[in-house]
């Protein structure tokens, strides 16, 4: 098992589904109380699952108005503290460049970009006031390459990776580090939606260790930056794509 999260408390976007419920699961093991937040009410079924006790399910859509504080307020009320947060929710709406709706441009950005900073400043909060705490944001390879039909969503992951940069220079004097992970294809429901058939099998050959990610592999990484071993890593896009981008 390795790490050891007890007594901590991690709060984790999108964590009904995909990336966000796995990583929701691998902290639990290692004895993390978790607040999990999800568009889906689904959550509420996805924290009684995990293993521990005191998980807690909120349902709610991250882009409407005031929902980050009330999250977070959410959460202290449950669990006293905020020690973990990971940005998980996310959307992929493709188009190409000509043809993309405003609703697929302004959904991708609210969800992707604006929802994950408003969570990372009201958790951001809480972790600089007790001087102590751990943001990871899920970007993407799409942050650091372009993608056909990927405009929004490389928009969106390359404006997370800035935030990023500055909310690590800003909090850590005050012992908070802020990470992005960013991956390759992940086979989950959104994974398997934005590279099916033909385009994924493509894709594959592309990547030198040829296969996509898998969600657990995802979940080890943002697990080591939540630890107190990586208290010197921040400001961080790390990629886990199989070397694809390195190519
Ligand atoms: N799967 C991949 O291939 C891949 C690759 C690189 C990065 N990512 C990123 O990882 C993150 C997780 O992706 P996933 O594959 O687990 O996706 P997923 O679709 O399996 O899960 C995303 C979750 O976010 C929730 N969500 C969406 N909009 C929301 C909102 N407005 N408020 C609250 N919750 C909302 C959904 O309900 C869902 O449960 C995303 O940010 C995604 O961009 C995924």
């Amino acid at each position: 098992m390795g790490q050891d999260f007890s007594g901590k408390v991690a709060i984790i976007t999108g964590a009904a589904s995909g990336i966000g419920n796995s990583v929701a699961a691998y902290f639990a093991e290692r004895g993390a109380r978790i607040i999990g937040v999800d568009l889906s009410d689904s959550i509420t079924a996805a924290m009684a699952d995990l293993p521990g006790d005191g998980h807690h399910g909120i349902t709610k859509d991250l882009t409407a108005e005031g929902a980050a504080p009330q999250v977070i307020d959410e959460a202290l009320r449950a669990a006293g503290t905020v020690d973990i947060l990971v940005n998980s929710a996310g959307v992929v709406l493709l188009d190409s460049a000509l043809d993309l709706s405003d609703m697929m441009w302004d959904s991708t950005i609210s969800v992707n970009l604006s929802a994950s900073f408003k969570m990372a400043q009201a958790a951001g909060r809480v972790m600089t006031d007790k001087g102590h705490g751990r943001i990871i944001n899920l970007a993407s390879q799409a942050s650091v390459i372009g993608l056909d039909q990927h405009v929004a969503y490389c928009a969106s992951k390359a404006g997370l990776v800035g935030m990023t940069k500055v909310l690590s220079m800003e909090w850590a004097p005050r012992g908070v580090t802020v990470n992005a992970v960013s991956p390759t294809v992940v086979e989950t429901p959104l994974g398997k939606k934005a590279w099916a058939g033909d385009k994924g099998d493509a894709m594959k050959k592309l990547i030198p260790v040829g296969r996509f990610a898998q969600p657990e592999e995802v979940a080890a990484l943002i697990a080591y930056l939540a630890g107190d071993e990586a208290a010197m890593i921040t400001g961080e896009n790390i990629l886990i794509d199989g070397g694809y981008s390195s190519i």
